[in-house]
């Protein structure tokens, strides 16, 4: 049996304003109690990168492959770093000094199985249908609804960027259903990209205009399209949730959403 232990949204902050490094270490310390093949982090590490570069060092060594994918918060701008940088180089350097696997372009193999995983985006696919599709009111409102509009300074738009990650990630799964050495595929992501993953709400705003921001289910359609992949495990939503995705004439895929929030993080173990 192979087991994967995923945390997500540590949000670690060494000023305790956040989440503390006491409940990280404790997360840390629970997930790698279970002796999972490997640990993943979904992203929404630490802000600015002091804070998630600790968390790194809480994560290091807590099993045999420990994954990285970036989320929003790890690519807010910093005095030192602007988000483009931070995105380009800086995280994946930092993640790579540390022994840890930068999953964003490279993918942990254990068991024929093959993880692989990517900060998602969002592109306002996961909009509340009752409000409409609308990409450019979403592009105009999102300073009033999410900090990133504030703090990631680089020049792509959401949809452009989403697609980018989308593009490159498809591209790693067409190699790993050719590859004959990997027989099933988990993919890690900050944003959630099923429908099955989001909360819906109409009367609460966090889950019916601002799921613009929460969710991608537009590559969660390409995802879909896979037949090795068999799980996708989330963050972002700081809210848990657990569920299936069913296929026509495809092995169901498990989805999840690891639903730490700040100062109280969790984690899940995947086992198949
Ligand atoms: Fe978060
Ligand atoms: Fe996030």
């Amino acid at each position: 049996m192979l087991r994967i232990a995923f945390t997500s949204d540590l949000h670690f902050d060494g000023t305790g304003t956040l989440t503390p490094a006491q409940e990280v270490r404790r997360v840390a310390n629970e997930a790698a109690g279970c002796r999972p093949h490997a640990l993943v982090v979904l992203g929404d590490i630490g802000h600015p990168l002091r804070n998630f570069c600790d968390c790194l060092d809480t994560l290091c060594g807590r099993a045999p492959f420990v994954g990285v994918v970036s989320g929003n918060h790890d690519v807010w701008r910093d005095v030192a770093h602007p988000s483009r940088s931070l995105w380009e180089s800086v995280l994946a350097a930092e993640t790579r000094a540390r022994g840890l696997v930068w999953l964003e372009q490279d993918s942990i193999v254990v068991e024929r199985t093959a993880i692989v995983g990517t900060m998602a985006w969002y592109d306002y696919s996961g909009a509340e249908p009752s409000v409409g599709f609308d990409a450019a009111r979403y592009a105009a409102i999102k300073p009033q609804i999410s900090n990133d509009a504030h703090w990631i300074d680089w020049g792509w738009g959401d949809p452009e960027f989403a697609q980018m990650l989308r593009e490159r990630l498809v591209e790693r799964l067409e190699k790993l259903e050719a590859d004959a050495s990997v027989d099933r595929v988990v993919v890690a992501t900050h944003v959630p990209v099923f429908e099955e993953q989001m909360r819906r709400d109409p009367s609460n705003f966090a889950w019916s205009v601002a799921n613009a921001y929460f969710g991608n289910p537009r590559t969660g359609q390409e995802i879909a399209r896979f037949p090795k992949v068999r799980a996708v495990v989330s963050g972002h939503l700081h809210t848990s949730v657990r569920a299936v995705v069913k296929r026509q004439r495809l092995p169901d895929i498990h989805a999840c959403v690891v639903g730490s929030d700040y100062g109280n993080p969790t984690w899940l173990m995947l086992e198949m």
